[in-house]
């Protein structure tokens, strides 16, 4: 079930300095049943954070097996109103700028669909590739989307290539980072891809990640931390080229990257000379960035401790909003559990009824949070603050507070 690598995934370096240790962890997405709590069996994994010397890629080094994390998921894209506008204009870019009537549109990892079904099916053909099979079910049954139930793999792009065509692009939305084979990735893109087409990949960024203290964002899917300079490394590794890039503010500070055949005559863009002086500025070519960020995680899980216990010992009732994959990290990397948490409310259906794992927070209902509101309410999905103060007027005018966790504990 979980293995540790010893060689960088992008160059295959290794020499580590080891910057985030946040202790043995259970998957943040293995909720559990009352049953499954009671009878006191819980798998975990070591979750610490890596940077290669030879190319300052930051990753994992312990992989959970492909099989246990993605074969069931309990992770729909489309629960929140900020990922359907995001997907919305991404899907507009695809169809106005890089593809024209009857082109043909892959998505790698493209969970319940909703990216592609923001495409006209009588203008481009598309297909997605999803390993999760509840989730690939859902994608074909709810929103008639064109889904392999797959791992993407060379295999998987060979038989695409061969069946429908090549691509003239190739989307993936936060997946690259979750596969250990990276050179299995591009070797599949080289595949498929048409040889004028674009690969256009997001990831979050390493930029906001350390600007932000994002600690939280990591867990066991989640395999590599981007930055620019180590994946332009991988592109070229992989015969690509990396041509373009763009940041955006979504999962608290993501990167769109374009690539092309090396062959391709693009020149890499002026945003992508940009970010490479950023990261060269921050010095993420040592490791000093990224132990001062270890040092300031240390102080957060401090500081939200004692907020935490100051509230308790006023008698307020704390819950938390939102049970996010991240939110269960910083849950056990801080200790903050039912003896805090009155519950975790959460919009997606497949979680409420089950306990959050190793914390074993109850997750609720919505409906709960408004027949019972705590004075309260620990933001574990700040990356949706403004959505949620927005939904949450109500709550805040009858004095309810949210303790919103990162990039420093504040109390709003
Ligand atoms: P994500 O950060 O991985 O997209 O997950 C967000 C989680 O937060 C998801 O489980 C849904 C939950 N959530 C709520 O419960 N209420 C909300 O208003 C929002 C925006 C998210
Ligand atoms: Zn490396």
């Amino acid at each position: 079930m979980h293995r540790k690598n010893e060689v960088c995934r992008v160059c295959g370096g290794r020499t580590f300095t080891k910057f985030l240790e946040l202790g043995d962890q259970p998957l943040a997405n293995a909720f559990l049943t009352a049953e499954q709590v009671k009878a006191g069996k819980e798998d975990k994994f070591p979750l610490d954070v890596y940077v290669c010397h030879g190319c300052w890629h930051a990753q994992l080094l312990d992989v959970v097996s492909k099989e246990t994390l993605f074969s069931h998921y309990l992770y729909f894209s489309t629960t929140t109103k900020t990922m359907p506008a995001h997907f919305a204009s991404f899907a507009k870019e695809v169809a106005d700028v890089h593809t024209k009537k009857g082109d043909f549109v892959v998505e790698i990892g493209s969970n319940d669909g909703i990216l592609l079904a923001a495409f006209d099916p009588r203008e481009r053909r598309i297909l997605g590739v999803e390993p999760a099979t509840n989730v690939a079910e859902f994608a074909r049954k709810e929103r008639a989307i064109p889904t392999m139930n797959r791992f993407w793999t060379p295999e998987t792009a060979t038989e695409i290539t061969r069946d429908l065509g090549k691509a003239k692009v190739i989307i993936s939305n936060n997946v690259i980072g979750h596969i250990d084979d990276l050179a299995g990735v591009t070797k599949g893109v080289k595949i498929l891809l048409e040889p004028d087409g674009t690969w256009i990949w997001e990831a979050p960024y390493l930029v906001d990640l350390i600007e932000k203290n994002e600690f939280d964002t990591v867990y066991h899917e989640h395999l590599a931390y981007f930055a620019v300079h180590p994946a332009r490394a991988m592109l070229e590794r992989g015969g690509l080229k990396l041509v373009d890039v763009k940041r955006f503010g979504i999962h608290g500070g993501t990167i769109r990257v374009y690539a092309k055949h090396e062959e391709a005559p693009d020149e890499p863009s002026a945003e992508v000379q940009k970010l490479l002086a950023l990261e060269k500025s921050m010095k993420l070519d040592t490791p000093e960035p990224y132990l001062a960020l270890g040092e300031r995680v240390k102080k957060l899980r401090t500081d939200l401790n004692q907020m935490l216990a100051d509230l308790k010992a006023q008698g307020k009732r704390i819950a938390a909003y939102g049970a996010p994959a991240k939110g269960n990290t910083l849950l056990n990397y801080c200790g903050i559990g039912a003896q805090v948490l009155d519950y975790a409310q959460d919009t997606t259906p497949v979680k409420q009824g089950l306990y959050t794992p190793g914390m074993h927070v109850p997750v609720v209902h919505p409906a709960e949070f408004r027949k019972s509101p705590p004075d309260v309410a620990l933001m574990l999905a700040w990356n949706y603050e403004r959505e949620i103060l927005e939904k949450e007027a109500e709550f805040r005018k009858r004095g309810g507070k949210f303790l919103i966790p990162i990039p420093t504990p504040r109390l709003v």
